[in-house]
């Protein structure tokens, strides 16, 4: 998970990395309030989750809160790079003697974490990357020993950064090696790091990314998803911890196993041209243990999508029994009740697939559908998507 700049500096504030003062706000009024607050000069920056927000003018220097109100009334629904501005952090002007790079990243490509400083801060580092490799630092970092205060000290001079800053640009670069450990990230990113005409060193700028594989360990890390951001399908999907994306046609699919649900889209793809070019309208995958609730609450998300016009349900029985799953669907069914008015094609394979049918069978719903094998199902759905 991305996170923006504001959620990013929280972290920082957490781990003691010295920052700037500032506060978050959607209007432009606020905005005034809060450089009246902090009572000195202040930036107006574009919280977005894309980079260059300072070239598209979305990172503005306001001497007062007249200021900061007229450059936030500008910057509140710029468009920078398709990602429109609704939030602004308001934070304490610095003076800048001097910019510098910072970030530690996860490498995949060489199995370790990365760290990455440079002298030459501010502008886009991959520029610096391209015409001065020679002035950007790519040190490995052993994930075992991690970064000590020696250590950061050796990233800032590999970095070119001055011998004057060197001690105090390393207690800093610790304290984001901390909040790269600590918080489970795969990117911290600062740019630039400064310093200051009295020597402090501070991270004006952040870029986080999560690793939301170690979610489990964060729970305060739920409060940084940007739920506006997310289709409310997706969010219902995975507050029911259901594997779904949306997808833009009208067949929706429900499947047990990721490789099977992707074989079933490009199956209904496939069908699909012979109706007119109908084409899947999600991937979702129900897992192994296909309980009716779970199906439930599968059928449920993709109902809720107005663009899917069938459902086509394809399941290979393993460990979860086929019998299990289509009593699953026949109580899915019941717990839907009236909300559920899509034409459902069901095919059942595998573990117990004769009992499976049987139930299915004869429960008669008259929504369902049951088809032998996948092709046949996939054209079915197809067919009924198009006819609708
Ligand atoms: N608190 C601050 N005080 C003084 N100057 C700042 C402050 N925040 C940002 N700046 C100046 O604005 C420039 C751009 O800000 P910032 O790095 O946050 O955005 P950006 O780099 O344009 O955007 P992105 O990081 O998304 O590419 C900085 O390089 C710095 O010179
Ligand atoms: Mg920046």
């Amino acid at each position: 998970m991305d996170l923006f700049e504001y959620q990013a500096k929280e972290l920082f504030v957490k781990h003691g990395v010295p920052s700037s003062e500032g506060r978050v706000t959607d209007t432009a009024e606020e905005a005034r309030a809060i450089a009246v607050e902090i009572g000195k000069p202040v930036m107006i920056k574009a919280q977005v989750k894309t980079g260059g927000r300072g070239k598209a003018g979305g990172v503005k220097y306001a001497a007062g809160p007249d200021d900061a109100l007229t450059h936030a009334q500008n910057i509140l629904g710029l468009d920078i790079k398709g990602h429109i501005v609704k939030k602004l952090l308001v934070a304490e002007a610095k003076d800048i003697a001097e910019e510098y790079y910072i970030s530690f990243l996860l490498d995949r490509a060489n199995r370790t974490y990365l760290a990455m400083c440079s002298v030459e801060g501010g502008m886009e580092i991959e520029e610096v990357a391209a015409t001065k490799p020679e002035r950007l630092a790519k040190v490995p970092v052993d994930a075992v020993k991690g970064v000590d205060l020696a250590f950061a000290r050796s990233i800032a001079e590999q970095g070119h950064l001055p011998a004057d800053v060197l001690d105090a640009a390393a207690v800093t670069i610790q304290k984001l090696w901390e909040v790269f450990i600590a918080e489970d990230a795969t990117l911290v990113e600062v740019n630039p790091l400064v310093r200051t005409p009295d020597n402090e060193i501070l991270a004006l700028d952040g870029k986080v990314t999560l690793d939301e594989n170690a979610e489990f360990r964060h729970p305060d890390h739920a409060a940084f998803a940007d739920k506006e951001a997310t289709d409310p399908l997706e969010l219902k999907a995975k507050e029911n911890d259901l594997n779904y994306v949306k997808l833009d046609g009208s067949v929706g699919i429900i499947g047990n196993g990721a490789g099977l649900v992707m074989s079933t889209l490009d199956v209904v793809a496939y069908a699909g041209a012979n109706h007119g070019g109908v084409k899947p309208a999600n991937f979702l995958d129900i897992g192994g243990g296909a309980s009716a609730e779970v199906m439930a609450a599968g059928l449920d998300v993709i109902l809720g999508d107005a663009q899917v016009k069938s459902v086509f349900v394809n399941v290979f029985g393993g460990i979860t029994a086929c019998d299990a799953v289509a009593n699953g669907i026949v109580k899915a069914l019941e717990i839907l009740g009236a909300t559920a008015t899509k034409p459902l094609v069901v095919r059942l394979d595998g573990n117990r697939v004769e009992e499976g049918r049987k139930i299915l069978a004869e429960a008669a719903h008259p929504l369902v559908t049951l088809a032998q094998t996948m092709d046949e199902g996939a054209d079915k759905a197809a067919e009924l998507a198009a006819a609708r």
